[in-house]
């Protein structure tokens, strides 16, 4: 199919255009796999871009890993004609695997791969989990470590980092004008949050993270990490001002929200991906190292064996 700048080859699930003079423009992509929102944010001006939380695709039966979550970004952006400054992680993913450095390497190296400055608690968590022995592994894993309230430019338009600890200890919000990308924290009200169990997480420190969010003002757009429709009716994004989120998480204090979280979350089993996820995310999107005879492996450790298996 011929391309061109008024219709790119790849649609975006939703498009916000317009919304008032402080917010870029939002496009919205759905990876149904693993119920992902992926974001391009763009200044329609300086045509210049950032990626927000893009997906690898991967098959854990067959370890297949390939590209076309990536690929329709890529090219969207190409048809866009976008100039990507940043890929921007709102944290060490758990169910997901990122694309980020195959995205950086495919527009030239030109992006910066940003997350937030904790990601360094959660490398050191993970390290000894899949043999990560060499701290060096970890080196230029990512190319900026965002601290609390840090800024930065997007064209003409500004971005506020916001620490937004719970989920995991790195998590970072990121907000452009009314626009909140808001990760796994606070999510759509008919899940209402993100889990607070992964090592480092903490049920006390995602309510006063979903507390702040709810503090900005009640235009704000909440952009959510994932959502998981029982039908088609996905939607990226909810709103300070929903009814929902008032009621249930403005109205509700920390004591009841944590009996809530923890009690939910001992029903949840661990992510699909978890193991891949976390061996890919915390390299900043490298596969691991090769072994000696120039394999590649993604690691699942063993838990749960009897000691009649182990003794050997
Ligand atoms: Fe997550």
């Amino acid at each position: 199919m011929e391309s061109t700048a008024a219709s790119p080859r790849v649609q975006p699930d939703v498009s916000h255009e317009g919304i008032d003079s402080k917010t870029p423009a939002i496009f919205s992509f759905f990876e149904k796999a693993t119920g992902t929102w992926q974001y391009i944010i763009s200044d329609p001006q300086t045509h210049q871009a950032v990626i927000v939380d893009p997906v690898l695709d991967y098959d854990p039966a067959s370890g297949t890993i390939s590209t076309k979550s990536a690929d329709d970004l890529l090219s969207f952006i190409e048809d866009k004609k976008l100039n990507v400054t940043h890929i921007l992680e709102t944290h060490a993913h758990a169910d997901h695997l990122t694309s980020s450095r195959y995205l950086k390497s495919c527009l030239h190296g030109t992006p910066s791969i940003g997350i937030g400055a904790r990601i360094t608690q959660v490398q050191k968590t993970f390290a000894p989990v899949y043999g990560y022995d060499d701290p060096s592994i970890f080196e230029n894993s990512f190319d900026i470590y965002w601290k609390d309230d840090e800024e930065f430019k997007l064209g003409g338009y500004n971005c506020r980092v916001v620490h937004l600890p719970g989920h995991t200890p790195d998590h970072v919000g990121y907000v452009f004008g009314s626009a909140v990308f808001t990760g796994d924290s606070i999510f759509n009200p008919d899940v209402g949050s993100a889990r607070a169990d992964f090592p480092g997480g903490n049920a006390k420190d995602l309510y006063s993270s979903m507390q702040r969010l709810l503090s900005l003002p009640e235009d704000s757009l909440l952009f959510v990490g994932h959502d998981y429709p029982p039908n088609d009716t996905r939607t990226p994004l909810t709103s300070v001002a929903v009814r929902e989120h008032q009621a249930v998480w403005k109205g509700k204090d920390e004591v009841s929200f944590v009996e809530w979280r923890q009690s939910r979350d001992a029903t949840l089993g661990a992510p699909r991906l978890l193991h891949s996820s976390l061996q890919v995310n915390i390299l900043g999107g490298r596969l691991p190292p090769q072994d000696q005879n120039g394999r590649r492996w993604l690691k699942t450790p063993v838990r749960g064996a009897p000691e009649c298996l182990t003794k050997e």
